[in-house]
């Protein structure tokens, strides 16, 4: 079999593997794999036997991460990280963070236990989206040890803490400290579909991730009078979810008027919900991001100006609560270079870009170089189950990967790190 089969027959594994643990779900008929829920542990389960199988040690560290170490051909060989995460958001595609962990197995698979002056860690992480406790990146933050205790008492809509579902699944919270970096990390590689539209449109296969636009997430919760919805006249009402409606059509103008600004209210959650009840209270999530802090920050401040004006002018109340403020990354200029010439090298003419959605890389980021790989979307779909990825760029990034590998094995920081490490 030529070179270029054996990466096509690679690639159809990994979009298999994927369509597989899409049916590791929470909900029957569509993907919901959320933290520390029980079809992680069947994912955990079946991405062990793929790695142990190609010669990688496998544990899940406290905070529900899989780690899977694979030695390099000296004893204190550097480690580079290959990862993303196993979390999904309700009704998912089957790609977005799974596509970059699969990728991983395959290049690890595809040494055929040749070992590299590097050893390689592939990691799947725990929470990325933030879906189950309002706080994503729970995995990598544990990695790069912010995982701070006080999240640990954030609950689900069940009521159940971030430490009780780490100790539910089996795992101990004391232990957070230890699934902190190794310090002989000296990179990290992330492998993502785009979820957008660009590469598509540029008709590339691939793209270099430059930067990671920074986010935030808050909660506004309006707070009115519930009454009843035929005996109350409308001027003698508090009606929080009237209010709440002129604040989100707010969001859509401020964020139309800002280049490259994108804010959107995802969930609104009223109570007590009822047709015939004015509500009593209304939480209103809000996602802002730009590439660039000042801007998104500045939109948050007016928006939050613009949400105290209204429940001001209705006699309302306003409960405002940060659940991130995740500051713009760029990727480092080493890795990002090495990336362009491995995709050349890959037959393809390497796109740089922007990432709008958010990654484990940018935590990670904070403690070593780390760089990320896209994939073209068709269509730019995702978060829905029509995500999908085309079989020949996925063979074009395992091409793509395994010519990094090589570089970085033979690469400067690697080299001088190795003598260092003796
Ligand atoms: O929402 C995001 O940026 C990503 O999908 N976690
Ligand atoms: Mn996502
Ligand atoms: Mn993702």
């Amino acid at each position: 079999m030529t070179a270029a089969h054996n990466t096509e027959a690679r690639a159809i594994e990994v979009i298999n593997r994927c369509e597989k643990l899409a049916h590791f779900s929470q909900d029957s008929g569509s993907t919901r794999r959320t933290f520390l829920s029980p079809p992680m542990r069947d994912c955990h389960r079946e991405i062990t036997c793929w790695l142990e199988a190609a010669g990688a040690e496998v544990y899940i560290d406290a905070a529900g991460n899989l780690r899977a170490f694979y030695p390099g051909s000296q004893p204190a060989a550097p480690r580079l990280i290959l990862g993303s995460h196993l979390d999904t958001v309700p009704n998912a595609g089957a790609y977005d963070g799974v596509l970059g962990v699969a990728l991983a197995v395959a290049l690890l698979e595809n040494l055929n236990g040749r070992k590299l002056p590097i050893a390689l860690e592939i990691i799947g992480f725990s929470e990325e989206e933030g879906v189950r406790f309002g706080t994503p990146f729970i995995g990598s933050r544990a990695l790069a040890g912010t995982l701070h205790d006080e999240l640990l008492e954030v609950r689900d809509r069940e009521g159940v803490s971030l430490g009780q579902a780490i100790r539910n699944f089996g795992l101990d919270p004391a232990q957070i400290p230890g699934a902190a970096l190794n310090n002989d990390t000296v990179g990290y590689l992330e492998f993502h579909i785009e979820q957008g539209p660009v590469l598509e449109n540029l008709k590339c296969p691939l793209g270099a991730v430059e930067t990671i636009s920074g986010q935030s997430r808050l909660e506004f919760k309006f707070m009115g009078r519930a009454g009843h919805a035929g005996t109350t006249p409308m001027q003698l009402r508090c009606d929080p979810l009237a209010g709440a409606a002129e604040w989100i059509t707010t969001v859509e103008k401020v964020a139309k008027i800002r280049y490259g600004l994108v804010a959107t209210v995802g969930n609104v959650a009223v109570v007590p919900g009822a047709t015939n009840v004015i509500a009593g209270e209304v939480s209103v999530s809000l996602d802002v991001r730009h590439c660039s802090d000042d801007i998104r920050i500045r939109a948050v401040e007016e928006l939050s100006w613009l949400a105290e004006e209204i429940v001001q002018r209705r006699g309302l109340s306003l409960i405002r609560t940060v659940l991130l403020s995740q500051k713009a990354v760029f990727l480092n200029p080493f890795l990002v270079d090495e990336v362009e010439k491995a995709m050349r090298k890959a037959g393809c003419v390497p796109q740089r870009m922007v990432s709008g959605a958010g990654h484990d890389a940018m935590i990670v980021a904070e403690k070593v170089p780390a760089a990320m790989i896209f994939l073209r979307t068709p269509g730019g779909i995702s978060h829905q189950p029509e995500e999908t990825v085309h079989v020949h760029d996925v063979a074009k990034a395992i091409d793509c990967g395994i010519h990094l590998l090589d570089q970085l094995a033979d690469s400067t920081p690697v080299r001088e790190r190795r003598q260092i490490g003796g």
